[in-house]
């Protein structure tokens, strides 16, 4: 399963990549607007950091200003994925940058059906989003499960892209389900690697080291 940080700021870009298990970037105008700072220099700065697919998002909801934006947010450098919004003029906008060759993400999605439309569409991902989903009772990896299997079934090539992470458990029960991706907060990358037992472990192992002759 491939991980994506789920940030804007570059800071927690340069500390993920620094551990190598990183293999992309989502952004989202939420997370632009977290760091205070203008797009154009936000993702410069990423996409001169980053190698792999980073998702940068389009901010006109109409057909035609999505193509625009999309191809010039796709002119930027070849790690670019323009994030669509599940709309119908994002789901047009997906169609048509997809023939023109341009990887998309369609975000925003709450439902199987909805992702099947995305897959139609030739998405190169699909992003629903979890977290918001339990937030308001229903079962966010229920959905990312009847994706996965219906995508399965007919063969598409769209990836599924667990967004809205919230914890490890849903790294995990999306690895279980064979997603492709999951895009994760820093914070939450980095709860990846805790527990208690590795601590104490590796603390153990040093003290007794220290006790090995000619070692301190
Ligand atoms: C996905 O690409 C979105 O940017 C993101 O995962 C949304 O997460 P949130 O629900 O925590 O805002």
């Amino acid at each position: 399963m491939k991980f994506f940080v789920d940030t804007a700021d570059v800071g927690e870009i340069r500390k993920a990549l620094a551990w190598g298990i990183l293999d992309g970037v989502t952004t989202n105008p939420s997370l632009v607007a977290k760091t205070g700072r203008r797009f154009e220099d936000v993702r410069a700065e990423i996409l001169q950091l980053v190698s792999g697919p980073v998702s940068l998002e389009v901010t006109d909801m109409t057909f035609d200003g999505m193509l625009t934006q999309g191809r010039a947010l796709a002119e930027l450098g070849p790690q670019v994925v323009v994030k669509l919004p599940l709309t119908r003029e994002g789901i047009a906008a997906c169609k048509a940058l997809t023939d023109e060759g341009i990887r998309t993400n369609v975000t925003l999605c709450f439902t199987a059906s909805q992702a099947l439309l995305a897959a139609k569409a030739g998405a190169t991902y699909i992003s629903p989003f979890v977290g918001r989903l339990d937030d308001v009772s229903t079962d966010g990896m229920g959905v990312i499960a009847d994706i996965v299997q219906i995508y399965g079934n007919y063969g598409y090539a769209t990836q599924v892209l667990v967004a809205s992470t919230r914890h490890p458990m849903h790294i995990v029960a999306a690895a279980k389900l064979g997603a492709h991706v999951c895009t994760v907060p820093y914070k939450v990358l980095d709860q990846l690697f805790n527990h208690p037992l590795t601590d104490l472990g590796n603390a153990q192992f040093l003290k007794d080291w220290a006790k090995v002759p000619g070692q301190s």
